[in-house]
């Protein structure tokens, strides 16, 4: 993929007002809002589930990414799908037969038509062969760069070599079409660094709601143009 995708996570939102912080990241040009979810098993925190998903699914038309950061996922995507998530991630981690549950998800109806895209995603311990027999099933595969849980903590650097693996394997594959999303820790800062190594999908939720100085459109617009500088640098000259 040759165009960034911003997808700035409301776990940094105002719960208090979500609907309303939606709306805002949709007119300050989110191209997909990035939703966690948490079990309190797989990580230890509490976030929110399907009937926040539909809350929210009327106050943009943009993609729900959501991010499933659950126990055997396998009892819940339906219900996301019913609710109007367009993006189901699942965690390598958190399923005991992934190939099956990727399949489920991609015979998931989609709210507007079609199917469901389904992701898989991989904690910074765990490598990229994991999911070397599923890739046919993924539209998405996303380097945890920070540990599941919370926002705001240090992106990980040794995750960048992750990247730039499963760069190169999805290149070799000729899957130009897999998006190769990137979450924790990033900003405005280090875009531009795990752009030119493999990411085009970027998740941030400090870097867009907590910025030094920038007010959120602002650092979704800051995030964009570093991002299209690495990604744009890597195409010309491959890491
Ligand atoms: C962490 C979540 C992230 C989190 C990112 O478990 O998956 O999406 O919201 O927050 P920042 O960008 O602050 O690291
Ligand atoms: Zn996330």
């Amino acid at each position: 993929m040759h165009v960034p995708v911003i997808a700035p996570s409301i776990l940094s939102a105002d719960f208090s007002r979500l609907g309303e912080q939606v709306r805002m990241l949709d007119e300050g040009g989110a191209d997909w809002i990035h939703v966690d979810v948490m079990d309190g098993h797989f990580v230890p925190n509490l976030t929110i589930g399907p009937q926040v998903v539909a809350a929210l699914r009327p106050h943009t038309r943009k993609p729900l990414d959501c991010h499933l950061m659950i126990e055997q996922p396998e009892r819940y995507v339906e219900q996301f799908a019913a609710a109007g998530a367009d993006i189901l991630t699942i965690h390598v981690e958190a399923c005991r037969h992934l190939h099956r549950n990727l399949e489920q998800i991609r015979g998931l109806e989609h709210h507007s038509g079609g199917r469901m895209m389904a992701g898989v995603s991989l904690n910074p311990h765990t490598p990229i062969e994991s999911i070397a027999h599923v890739l046919e099933l993924c539209d998405l595969v996303l380097v945890m760069s920070v540990n599941p849980g919370f926002s705001g903590q240090s992106f990980i650097p040794q995750t960048r070599g992750k990247l730039r693996a499963l760069r190169e394997r999805l290149d070799a594959l000729g899957r130009h079409g897999v998006h190769v999303q990137v979450d924790g820790g990033i900003t405005d800062a280090n875009a531009e660094l795990v752009a030119h190594d493999g990411a085009d999908s970027f998740v941030a939720g400090s870097g867009v709601f907590r910025h030094p100085s920038l007010a959120p459109a602002a650092a979704i617009a800051a995030l964009r143009a570093a991002a299209a500088r690495g990604i744009e640098t890597r195409l010309r000259a491959p890491a």
